[in-house]
């Protein structure tokens, strides 16, 4: 895996994107910038053990370099499951399609280039939708949580995980203290965490909790359920 030293030798002019570079290293950075990035893997794919019925069909939009769906390839084998990862980077979907064919047997997945707020869905079991609706305008937010809520059959599930804000100024700063402390330790500088910081200014816009409870409400979702929190990470289970 290419260790991420994307902001090490650069000026953090530019705004964030998830372009070829990025996508090379991408494995690393999430896995060294998430908290618990693999552990919210294991509990989607464990959460989707519970609701998925065989042959569903599974998305995971923005689903980058498609680690999630090859995991889930592997542990739901019996499932016979028709999983469909959806990226607009096409290095994302490349590095994926290749990952895929090394590490699977890759006739139940296919990855598409697309803009996920375009492309139609078909009826599913499951959609997830890890760290990838924090960078969606705010006010198309709902009616793309709508447009999945359609897509999903009667008992069929979102997986939701979002960086989140707190209400409270003094939460908040401390919650972004303990993240960089987090990254600290996972080896990035202070001056690759500033800089990572302003390039994702206005580009990754993160809601409260009960903000994006209000929105999955809005789109339908009548129940829903935290099944993770670290610090201000959340993941979030919806039912239809
Ligand atoms: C932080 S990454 C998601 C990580 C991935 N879900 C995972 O758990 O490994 C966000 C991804 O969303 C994709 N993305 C952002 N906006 C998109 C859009 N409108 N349509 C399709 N993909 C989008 C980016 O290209 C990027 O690969």
């Amino acid at each position: 895996m290419a260790k991420d030293e994307f902001f090490k030798n650069r000026e953090g002019n530019g705004e964030f994107r998830f372009n070829r570079e990025v996508a090379e290293v991408f494995d690393d950075m999430l896995s060294r910038s998430v908290p618990c990035y693999s552990q919210v893997r294991e509990l989607t794919s464990q959460v989707l053990g519970c609701y998925l019925k065989k042959g569903d069909r599974v998305y995971d939009l923005g689903c980058s370099t498609g680690t999630t769906l090859i995991e889930l390839a592997a542990t739901h084998k019996d499932l016979d499951l028709n999983l469909i990862g959806i990226d607009n980077s096409a290095a994302m979907i490349e590095k994926a399609a290749l990952k895929a064919e090394m590490y699977s047997g890759k006739d139940n997945i296919t990855f598409i280039e697309g803009d996920i707020t375009e492309t139609p869905l078909d009826q599913a079991g499951a959609v997830i939708l890890n760290y990838t609706l924090q960078f969606l305008k705010p006010q198309n937010r709902t009616s793309f949580l709508n447009k999945i809520f359609q897509s999903l059959r009667p008992g069929g599930i979102l997986i939701l995980s979002e960086k989140t804000v707190s209400n409270s100024k003094e939460t908040n700063h401390n919650f972004t203290e303990l993240y960089h402390e987090f990254k600290r330790k996972q080896g990035y500088s202070d001056i690759e965490i500033s800089r990572k910081k302003e390039a994702l200014e206005n580009v990754l816009i993160p809601l409260t909790i009960d903000e994006n409870k209000t929105i999955l409400s809005e789109a339908g979702f009548k129940g829903f359920e935290t099944f993770f929190q670290w610090f201000n990470f959340v993941s979030i289970l919806a039912v239809k």
